[in-house]
């Protein structure tokens, strides 16, 4: 495991984790979402340095931990709804809707999303939620791609998430996928930007402490689509890792790029134990 120097840089940019005036959180809140009991927190995979694997869910404050209790209070079910709607919908050349193959509806995808992003022999690549709903939509439907990081794709992503809710996060890092897992590992802790900063400096080695007014979390994706106040929309897991890369002020990769594929696949192993919790709510 790569472990980090303190360089001169870097310290400079640990000020920005000043303790200013936090909102308290509750770290033992326990996250039940109309009975079903979700994992927040597991023992961590082998490969990591730290003990536990935790959900951002812990680290908001208690008012966004309610809005994700109860299905009527929490806002990205409104977007379910419409991929429901989607779902139903005829698109392309073949005159078909998702409804019309996959009969027994999305409850059919149950424990898909906790695999991803994961190896496809058949399509020799490695495939996450964002490709298996292109290509079927391309290859069974004759409908148009839809954009990644986009509201139609981000609605169909959660809808079929949702049907994983509370299965624990279990992504593959061997066989065929191993040097994309450890393509992730790599941009993982490498530092980049204007501030010198890598994944790690925040959600490994300062989760838990306030920078600005924010608190960090480990930067899970276990929760995703995650629908957040700041922009009340879904926002999915590459979208995200762009605005970090953003707030850092490097160049961030694009989405949908090897770079974030491989990335995605990295950090959503990190959190391999943790239930699948999406769609969740973020500040
Ligand atoms: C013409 C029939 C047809 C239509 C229409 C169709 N699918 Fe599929 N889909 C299949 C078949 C057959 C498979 C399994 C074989 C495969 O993966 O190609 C599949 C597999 C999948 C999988 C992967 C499941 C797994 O566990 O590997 C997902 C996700 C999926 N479909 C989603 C959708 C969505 C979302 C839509 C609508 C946008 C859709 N499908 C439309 C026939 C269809
Ligand atoms: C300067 C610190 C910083 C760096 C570096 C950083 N992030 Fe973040 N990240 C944040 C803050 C602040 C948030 C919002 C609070 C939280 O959930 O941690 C956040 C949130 C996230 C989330 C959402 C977690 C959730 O549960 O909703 C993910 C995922 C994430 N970051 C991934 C990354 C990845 C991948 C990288 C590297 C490309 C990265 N971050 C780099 C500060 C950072």
């Amino acid at each position: 495991m790569k472990k980090f120097t303190l360089s001169a840089t870097i310290a400079a940019s640990l000020a920005l984790f000043a303790g200013t005036a936090s909102a308290q959180v509750d770290l033992d809140a326990v996250l039940n979402i109309d009975g079903t009991v979700i994992t927040t927190r597991a023992p961590a995979p082998d490969f990591l340095d730290i003990d536990e694997v935790i959900s951002g869910w812990v680290y908001r404050a208690s008012e966004t931990q309610a809005l994700q209790m109860d299905d009527f209070d929490n806002p990205a079910m409104l977007f379910v709804d419409q991929a429901m709607d989607d779902w139903n919908r005829v698109d392309g050349t073949e005159g078909k809707s998702c409804a019309s193959c996959h009969t027994n509806g999305p409850e059919e995808f149950a424990g898909l999303r906790a695999e991803l992003p994961r190896w496809d022999a058949e399509r020799g690549q490695m495939m996450n939620m964002e490709d298996y709903i292109n290509y079927n939509r391309v290859t069974y439907m004759g409908a148009e791609p839809l954009k990644w990081a986009k509201p139609r794709m981000d609605a169909m992503v959660a809808l079929i998430s949702l049907q994983s809710r509370g299965m624990p996060i279990n992504v593959a890092i061997d066989g065929p996928v191993a040097d994309i897992w450890a393509q992730g590992e790599e941009i993982y802790y490498t530092r980049v930007g204007q501030l010198d900063m890598a994944c790690a400096n925040c959600h490994e080695d300062n989760y838990g402490n306030m920078i600005r007014a924010d608190r960090l979390s480990q930067g899970q994706i276990n929760g995703f689509p995650v629908y957040r106040l700041k922009n009340a929309k879904l926002n999915s897991v590459q979208a995200r890792f762009k605005g970090c890369m953003k707030n850092i002020r490097a160049e961030p990769y694009a989405v949908g790029s090897d770079e974030f594929r491989a990335l995605e696949l990295y950090v959503a192993s990190r959190g391999n134990g943790l239930s699948v919790e999406g769609p969740s709510v973020r500040n």
